[in-house]
């Protein structure tokens, strides 16, 4: 067996909240965007013959916005559970594994990947509680604003390797790894060929 039951099951939890994270934030930039909506909530309510301040039109933009964004807490906390649970899989679901000296210069890039992305994960939901509470934590909004620039900024990992990772096993599911994806499912190892 390749892959046990638990980090299969693992894997796609993990995929899902993952994705339902860059989800949140896709929504947060483009259709529930505070920018483009108070704009759009000033030209309508103009056009009614109401008048808003920009500012009013900023806090109802945000108010709508903000029942998507709670998901992206959610996910967030249900991301840290994962991570703690994927150092628990580490010590305790050995598995067969190929040396990474043995792995060809590809395969070695591959696993730095997931690495980096092991890294890139924990960082994001240590700034993302961090923010989170930052008050409870007793740090300013400044510091809190800081944290935020980061954790924005190393988020385009995430997204890249998202996008990197899934044409790869699909491509190398086509190529010289047949069956690499059901393995992620059935836990099997490539027995196809
Ligand atoms: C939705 C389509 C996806 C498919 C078909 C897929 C499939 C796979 C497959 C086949 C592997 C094993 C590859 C290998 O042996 O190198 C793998 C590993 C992995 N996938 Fe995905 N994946 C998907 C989405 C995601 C997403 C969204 C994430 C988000 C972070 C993710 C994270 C990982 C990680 C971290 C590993 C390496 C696990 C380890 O060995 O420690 N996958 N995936
Ligand atoms: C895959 C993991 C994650 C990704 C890709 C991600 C991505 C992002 C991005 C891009 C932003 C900036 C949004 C914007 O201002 O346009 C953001 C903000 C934020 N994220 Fe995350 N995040 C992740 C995990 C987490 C986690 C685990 C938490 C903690 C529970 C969290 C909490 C926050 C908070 C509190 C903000 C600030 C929102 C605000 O200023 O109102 N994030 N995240």
């Amino acid at each position: 067996m390749k892959y046990s039951v638990a980090f299969r099951i693992w894997h796609w939890v993990n995929a899902v909240v993952v994705l339902g994270l860059l989800g949140t934030v896709f929504l947060r930039k483009t259709f529930l965007s505070w920018r483009d909506n108070s704009q759009l909530i000033l030209q309508k309510l103009d056009a009614m013959s109401i008048a808003i301040t920009e500012d009013q039109a900023v806090s109802l933009a945000k108010a709508i916005r903000a029942g998507m964004w709670e998901w992206h807490i959610i996910l967030g906390y249900a991301l840290a559970i994962l991570l703690l649970y994927r150092v628990y899989l580490y010590f305790f679901d050995k598995r067969e594994k190929e040396k990474f000296s043995s792995l060809s210069l590809h395969k070695k890039g591959v696993q730095l990947s997931y690495y980096l992305l092991y890294a890139v994960l924990g960082f994001m939901a240590l700034s993302g509680l961090t923010m989170h509470f930052h008050s409870e934590l007793g740090l300013s909004k400044e510091v809190a604003h800081s944290i935020k620039e980061v954790h924005e900024f190393v988020f385009n990992y995430v997204w890249i390797f998202v996008v990197l990772h899934i044409i790869g096993v699909v491509v190398a599911d086509n190529t010289e790894e047949k069956g690499l994806i059901s393995t992620m499912i059935n836990g099997e190892t490539n027995k196809i060929s």
